[in-house]
């Protein structure tokens, strides 16, 4: 495919080749050296800058250390334990939203509901004091804005403040851990522990890969269950079961990261059928078009999460969540997630209802993340 700079990519669209290229140490995560850059010399370009030094964009033998203890971080133990907090996250959200709806008639689910609850479970994974967390929501909230729709600045200071924010809670953390995933990773000392910048480029990380991705996954599945009154009706009458159904079939028919970061090919890779990939090749694996991929997924255009379920066709796991040595290590807390907000939603606003045309609503611009940019909705 031809790419809006000019340059060409592969697109990787099979579910078979995309699983291939995914666990093949030939495709590198390592982006290319962009020779005549030059030094960031602004503090919200050197924020820019440290989130680009995380560990998918690297491979091993890097990468295979910056994993394991990203990992441990995220044992399924520590996920687990973080349940009751979010259930307090998300039920004060709802009721946010419940005097919104009451006061103004509608709302959007995606500013109230979708995009706020991953950002302030991030804030727990990474330890951000309660009184901090509503200017994490909004330097968040800043720097995934386009330029053009915030005040001039207004998105290169959301950066700085970012930085300098997660550099003093760094230097907290060293000083006096919590019981939160973060402290776990500062204070990992074993064989390779990692340094203040690879902290921060992992805070970076686990914000941004962590709040867009599941904040997608939110605003899609309400959507698809406010479009889909049937499957609505039998979440909210089949148990903990069928919301994981729903859940799981969101994450195949709407996958919230389309694709995955960028690969590039370190010698000449043969897919078969005609795909011979030279050496340097930048490669693109299309979860999206791989998750609907016929040959796994009968009717793949259907949202139909009862496929999921015992009796259903019980498909090859699908490859929202990547595949390989990137595998997401977030996948479980996203799950928890959505499996607690969803139900919690639904019950607590059994008339809710689309307050917009479906077909009308924006999508997010870009090539790797999809979702709805907003959800209107009324009680
Ligand atoms: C990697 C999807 C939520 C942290 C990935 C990858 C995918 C993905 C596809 C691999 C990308 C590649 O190979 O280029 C998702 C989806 C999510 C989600 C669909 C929600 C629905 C999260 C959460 C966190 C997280 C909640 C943590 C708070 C990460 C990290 C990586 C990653 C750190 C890099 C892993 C590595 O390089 O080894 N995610 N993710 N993700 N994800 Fe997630």
């Amino acid at each position: 495919m031809e790419l809006a700079n000019g340059t060409y990519a592969w697109l990787v669209t099979g579910y078979r080749q995309a699983r291939e290229v995914l666990a093949d140490p030939r495709f590198s995560n390592v982006p290319p050296q962009r020779a005549g850059r030059p030094k960031p010399d602004s503090p919200a370009e050197r924020a820019r800058a440290c989130l680009a030094r995380h560990m998918l964009n690297s491979d091993a033998p890097d990468h295979t250390r910056l994993r394991r203890l990203a990992t441990a971080a995220f044992a399924p133990r520590r996920v687990d334990a973080l349940r009751p907090r979010i259930e307090r996250l998300a039920a004060g959200l709802t009721a946010d939203l419940a005097a919104r709806l009451e006061r103004e008639g509608t709302a959007d689910l995606v500013d109230a509901f979708a995009f706020p609850l991953p950002v302030l479970v991030i804030g727990e994974v990474l330890g951000v004091p309660e009184a901090d967390r509503a200017d994490l929501r909004e330097w968040t909230y800043r720097v995934g804005s386009p330029a053009d729709a915030l005040a001039p600045g207004a998105v290169d200071e959301a950066w700085s403040a970012l930085h300098s924010y997660f550099t003093a809670l760094i230097a907290e953390k060293r000083r006096a851990p919590g019981d939160d995933l973060f402290s776990a990773l500062v204070h990992d000392t074993d064989e390779g522990g990692l340094d203040d910048a690879e902290l921060l480029a992992m805070a970076f990380l686990l914000l941004f890969a962590g709040y867009e991705t599941t904040m997608n996954l939110l605003a899609s599945a309400s959507l698809l269950l406010l479009t889909h009154p049937g499957e609505r009706a039998a979440a909210l009458h089949g148990g903990p079961g069928r919301w994981a159904a729903v859940v799981e079939e969101t994450l195949r028919h709407a996958s919230p990261l389309e694709g995955t970061t960028w690969r590039r090919t370190t010698e000449p890779v043969d897919l078969g059928g005609g795909a011979a990939l030279p050496a340097g090749a930048s490669v693109l694996v299309a979860l999206a078009a791989a998750n609907r991929d016929p040959e796994h997924f009968p009717e793949p255009d259907a949202f139909r999460p009862d496929r999921h379920l015992p009796g259903g066709e019980r498909p090859a796991p699908h490859a929202a969540f990547g595949h390989g040595p990137h595998f997401c290590p977030g996948a479980r807390l996203a799950r928890l997630e959505a499996t607690i907000a969803l139900p919690l939603l639904f019950d607590t606003f059994p008339g809710l209802s689309l307050a917009a045309d479906p077909a009308e609503l924006p999508y997010r611009p870009g090539l790797l993340v999809r979702g709805p940019r907003e959800v209107p909705v009324k009680a």
